[in-house]
């Protein structure tokens, strides 16, 4: 069954004319959780992974769980002065101003093997600023994967080269939801 299923459309949420893609639904499944889980566990057959970077917030709910999956260390991206230790920092446009997030300076070793997730790749700005955080740490990074793709907003051009991987995506006949 399609995991398309277990994601609710919000109407005019955060504000009028966005309809967000609220995940809940799949978080409460267990069946919807296992079977997203293990899309983005087969995508990385074959691949060596160190560490999982979760971006908060809503990427953590699944970094955690493929990390605990991979039995590797999972490491947090979060927003601006709430890690405790050394931090290096990386920021990223919004619609209005700018985004920053922070990782800790020893959270990643250099020629660590890394994957990134977070829920939702929209216009790319969040993964583009976790990639330059753990370029600047010298991980490698393996794949970047999220729960969703919104592909009419080309996220996938910002962030080069690197792989790129979406247990589902949402074509240009939705409006913009993030
Ligand atoms: C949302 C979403 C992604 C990001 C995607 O996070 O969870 O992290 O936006 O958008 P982008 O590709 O255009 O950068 P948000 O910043 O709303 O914070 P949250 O995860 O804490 O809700
Ligand atoms: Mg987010």
């Amino acid at each position: 069954m399609s995991l398309h299923q277990y994601i609710r459309d919000i109407q005019d949420f955060p504000k009028e004319g966005i309809i967000f893609k609220d995940i809940t639904p799949l978080l409460s499944s267990p069946e919807g959780t296992n079977e997203c889980l293990a899309l983005l566990i087969n995508s990385l057959k074959g691949k060596k992974i160190d560490k999982v970077v979760g971006v908060e917030s809503r990427g953590f709910f699944f970094a955690t769980l493929l990390a605990h999956e991979l039995n590797v260390g999972f490491v947090p991206v979060r927003k601006p002065k709430k890690l405790p230790f050394t931090t290096i920092s990386a920021s990223y446009k919004l619609e209005y101003g700018t985004d920053t997030l922070e990782i800790h300076t020893d959270a990643i070793k250099k020629g660590d093997r890394v994957l990134i997730h977070d829920d939702v790749l929209a216009s790319g700005g969040t993964a583009q600023a976790v990639c330059e955080l753990v370029d600047k740490l010298g991980g490698e990074i393996v794949q970047c994967n999220f729960l969703m793709e919104l592909s009419y907003l080309n996220g996938r051009a910002k962030l080069g080269n690197h792989e790129i991987f979406a247990a589902m995506t949402y074509g240009a006949d939705d409006k913009l939801h993030v």
